[in-house]
């Protein structure tokens, strides 16, 4: 379809089979150079020779285990006393080593990236974190820009029907009347409208499909433009709508970062 960024994780258990894909596109006549890799672990599992960006996940270290990513008996995954610039260091020197060449950091709020900008050696090129319509990031987008950090968005569209969005009551953006009607005028669906706002305020978006002509819709963003009135409606529909709130994983761990509005 002509993507060319490519965001995985240890966590979403598909690296080797990104790494498998990747690998019989280059032997088909695809370059390395021609592809932009971001992950947050393994250039082993990818089997690549360098990662374009490198992202630590989440604030909160997380204790390894036997199983991936262990719960204790009241579901808290198991943390570490680690602070996360002693992590970002750690990271640092995977760039001096030459095999990341950007690193960055996902689900950091504005007091954490204050810190790793003041008390870290290379600067964040980038804060990956969950944004749409209902979650506007609004105060970080403007902190991250101000700095010049890329904020990148996960969860673009709201996760349509999924049981976070329900259970968190933030609802069907792609319902939304604003948004159904905004994309009416435009003959676009409500998920370009979404991913075209995104992109217009310069945040870089990461959809996810795995329906092939969901997959063409998500890309076909770049015929059409959103007007100064459409952009200023779609960011009044910002109301905390946040899906992921790792709630399983640390909410009393000093750094779990939703505390403080993005
Ligand atoms: N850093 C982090 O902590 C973090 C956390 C979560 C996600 N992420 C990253 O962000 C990516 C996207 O986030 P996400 O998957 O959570 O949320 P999302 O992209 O907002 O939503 C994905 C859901 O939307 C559906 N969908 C996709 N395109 C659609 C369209 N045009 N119309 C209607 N429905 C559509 C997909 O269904 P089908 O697949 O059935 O088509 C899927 O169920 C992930 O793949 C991951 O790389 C990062």
């Amino acid at each position: 379809m002509g993507y060319r960024h490519i965001d995985t994780a240890e966590y979403y258990r598909n690296e080797k089979e990104i790494g498998q894909a990747l690998h019989e596109t280059f032997a088909a006549g695809l370059k390395r150079e021609e592809v932009f890799v971001t992950s947050k672990r393994s250039l082993t599992d990818l089997g690549l020779d360098y990662l374009d960006l490198y992202l630590m996940h989440f604030p909160v270290a997380y204790a390894r285990g036997d199983n991936f990513l262990p719960f204790d008996d009241k579901g808290q995954a198991f943390t570490l006393d680690i602070h996360f610039m002693e992590t970002w260091k750690a990271m640092e020197k995977l760039v001096d080593a030459g095999l990341v060449k950007a690193i960055g950091v996902s689900n950091f709020n504005i007091s954490q990236m204050e810190e790793v900008l003041t008390n870290g050696r290379i600067k964040p090129a980038v804060n990956q974190v969950e944004s749409h319509p209902y979650l506007g990031c609004h105060r970080l987008l403007e902190y991250c820009t101000a700095k010049g950090v890329v904020i990148t968005a996960y969860c673009p569209i709201a996760r349509p029907g999924s049981q976070e969005a329900e259970e968190y009551k933030v609802g069907s953006l792609l319902e939304d009347p604003v948004i159904v009607e905004i994309s009416n005028k435009h003959g676009k669906t409500p998920a370009q409208v979404c991913l075209k706002w995104q992109i217009q305020r310069n945040v870089v978006v990461i959809p996810k499909s795995s329906t092939p002509a969901r997959i063409k819709e998500n890309s076909q963003l770049f015929d059409f433009e959103l007007s100064e009135d459409d952009m200023s409606a779609i960011n009044k529909l910002d109301k905390n709508g946040r899906l992921c709130w790792f709630s399983l994983a640390c909410t009393t761990h000093q750094h779990w970062p939703f505390d403080e509005e993005f």
